[in-house]
């Protein structure tokens, strides 16, 4: 019969593990819950579950771009690795939702962490850090996480950052922690924009590539003013061999949307690049999923179908994810990268059929008992889940 004290210890939370803790500690003659609390105080103190964050600045980077200072409001600022990003919640009317955005400041120094954020069409989130954000704005967010940052075990001392459009913002905290820090690497980075206006960094980019002579920037253009001088076209396998020589010499990271990322890892192939040499961060899902490779040829992106969680309804397009269908409704699931990385938003599939695009990092235990990332997932049928 266990004690009263033993039976409210297991009513609260973490109590199953305390009484493990006490079971154990009995046995050996040692309390380890106190020093599991202590730990627990520790790495909440270095990086806390949620932070909150202060907007301090906002700077126009182009017209179509800002990057928003931020500050905690909670104790420090967590360490990261240049190339990670922090999830930003946000809620706007009524509807709680969050985005992913790398820091583009350097991680020499966490006095404020910065995100540039970049128009996209027919945007959402973006729309309002561009619009709406106001200095005083405070957010919740988690983070930092990601894997796609530098590891010196693995990676070669040369590296060559190929970028489009936003995709930028990783490079740029890792150039300037390589260039702040001195460290002994070679980068070559190559940027695709639309036109110079547009080219985010470009400025400080080009000042960073006459200064160090371990920098080499490259801007290249799809749509060049008639006065041109950078490279122009696309970053294909030709404009790579012409940058940069032999591509063996080099571990490569791709960030960008994904269109531009797919090209890229074509150009990559077409040189014979080992795969063990290329890092890719792709930056959300495409809005037009009806056009990846797989998509059910029957189905056009704007059906609605049911999905069924215990004896709720909801209803889903067929084009956008079970996650953002589950915010739409107000079900909230724990979230991170929103790119079928982390596994946070795993919900198991009941019954019924989704669409999941390459890329989405599912365990062969996922797969094997029905497990899906609701960030990635797209209803085509109806469907029941369990969260
Ligand atoms: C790891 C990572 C890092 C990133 N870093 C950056 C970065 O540094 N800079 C940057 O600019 N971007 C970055 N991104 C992309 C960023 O997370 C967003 O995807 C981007 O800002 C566009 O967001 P959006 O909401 O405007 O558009 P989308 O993410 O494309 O969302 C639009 C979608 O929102 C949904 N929606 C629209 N209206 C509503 C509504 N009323 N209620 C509910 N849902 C609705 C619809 O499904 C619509 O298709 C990163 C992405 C990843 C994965
Ligand atoms: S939020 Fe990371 S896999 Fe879905």
């Amino acid at each position: 019969m266990p004690s009263l004290k033993d039976t409210i210890i297991s009513s609260m939370v973490n109590g199953p593990d305390v009484l493990l803790d006490r079971m154990v500690g009995t046995r050996n003659g040692r309390d380890y819950a106190a020093d599991r609390f202590q730990t627990r105080d520790i790495i909440n103190k270095i990086h806390p579950q949620r932070l909150y964050l202060k907007v301090l600045e906002i700077t126009n980077e182009t017209n179509i771009a800002k990057t928003i200072r931020l500050i905690s409001t909670n104790g420090y600022l967590p360490v990261f690795q240049a190339g990670q990003y922090i999830n930003i919640f946000i809620e706007i009317d009524g509807i709680r939702t969050s985005r992913p955005y790398s820091i583009s400041s350097s991680p020499k120094q966490r006095a404020y962490y910065e995100i540039t954020v970049a128009k996209i069409p027919a945007g959402f989130i973006s729309d309002y850090f561009l619009d709406k954000v106001k200095i005083g704005d405070v957010f919740k967010a988690n983070g930092p996480a990601g894997t796609f940052h530098y590891n010196p075990i693995f990676h070669k001392r040369k590296s060559v950052f190929l970028a489009g459009g936003s995709g930028i913002t990783p490079f740029m905290s890792m150039t300037k922690e390589i260039v702040e820090s001195g460290a002994d690497r070679e980068i070559h980075l190559i940027y695709g924009s639309r036109s110079e206006d547009i080219a985010i960094f470009n400025d400080e980019l080009t000042k960073l590539g006459k200064t160090h002579s371990n920098f080499n920037y490259h801007l290249v253009l799809s749509e060049p003013n008639k006065d041109c001088k950078c490279k122009t076209g696309f970053i294909d396998d030709k404009c790579i061999k012409e940058l940069i020589g032999n591509v063996n010499d080099y571990t490569f990271y791709l960030c960008g949307p994904q269109i531009m990322t797919d090209f890229c890892m074509k150009a990559l192939q077409l040189l014979n690049t080992p795969h063990n040499h290329i890092r890719r961060e792709v930056f959300g899902s495409r809005q037009d999923i009806q056009n990846e490779e797989g998509w059910p040829k029957e189905l056009i992106g704007n059906e609605t179908f049911k999905i069924t969680i215990g004896d709720k309804v909801i209803n889903a397009k067929a084009n956008e994810s079970i996650l953002t269908s589950l915010e739409r409704e107000n079900i909230r699931i724990n979230v991170c990268c929103r790119s079928g990385e982390c596994s946070l938003c795993r919900i198991k599939l009941i019954s019924g059929k989704v669409f999941m695009p390459r890329g989405v990092a599912l365990r062969l235990t996922d797969t094997k008992f029905g497990y899906i990332h609701s960030c990635k997932a797209y209803p085509i049928s109806n469907v029941e889940i369990r969260l």
